[in-house]
């Protein structure tokens, strides 16, 4: 393993990221949704892809479900498989935002270290931790893919919140109560921070 690495050589690209996100008239970042299912990550990411896209902007959603059906269909809800999952989704977003791309993310990604080697990967305010904060009691009674209910009969081992844990971002760039605030006004608000840090416009 370690003899092949050696041999495999790092290229510059022709095209460095600062020209692409100059053509694109915005800086590239990751945007990391994470929290519980349910909490409506994928809502939140969706929404403000829209919202950019419309806008003009370059930009993609990564999201959980969609991740694990082709990328990473080898992982499962394991520890170690989580860890895995968000390593690769991690290395995947480095690319969007080499390619010039905002990029949501909606993984629940549990782990605050996991989340926090995702950060290091990334350079200086590329990496925005978006704690989609809802009460599990709230994401249980919207239950919408009905899995709290499997979880709790015991038909889903491991389930985030229910059998397995879930840490609290310790320091995350923006919180969003999404049992407190519309969809719209969620999106206004990261709209707001992202022109703050002249991310965009
Ligand atoms: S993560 O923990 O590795 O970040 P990820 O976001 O990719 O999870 O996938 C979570 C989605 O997988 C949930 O929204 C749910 O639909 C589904 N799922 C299936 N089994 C589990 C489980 N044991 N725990 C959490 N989510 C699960």
């Amino acid at each position: 393993m370690s003899e092949t690495k050696s041999e495999i050589v790092w290229h510059e690209a022709a095209v460095q990221k600062e020209e692409r996100q100059k053509r694109n008239a915005h800086k590239s970042c990751v945007l990391w949704f994470t929290g519980l299912s349910g909490a409506g990550k994928s809502t939140l990411a969706n929404a403000l892809d829209t919202t950019l896209f419309a806008q003009g902007a370059t930009t993609y959603v990564l999201d959980g479900d969609n991740i694990r059906h082709g990328l990473n269909h080898d992982l499962g809800f394991s520890n170690e498989d989580r860890q895995e999952n968000i390593r690769r989704i991690g290395e995947v977003a480095k690319l969007f935002v080499d390619a010039g791309t905002i990029v949501s993310t909606a993984f629940i990604s549990p782990f605050q270290e996991d989340r926090d080697s995702v950060r290091e990967k990334l350079g200086e305010g590329e990496f925005i931790e978006v704690f989609v904060k809802c009460s599990l009691d709230e994401c249980e009674r919207r239950d919408v893919k009905g899995l709290y209910e499997k979880a709790r009969s015991g038909k889903i081992p491991s389930f985030t919140g229910i059998s397995s844990p879930y840490e609290e971002p310790s320091q995350p760039e923006l919180v969003i109560e999404t049992d407190q605030q519309t969809v719209e006004e969620s999106v206004e608000e990261i709209l707001r921070y992202l022109q703050s840090k002249e991310m965009i416009n």
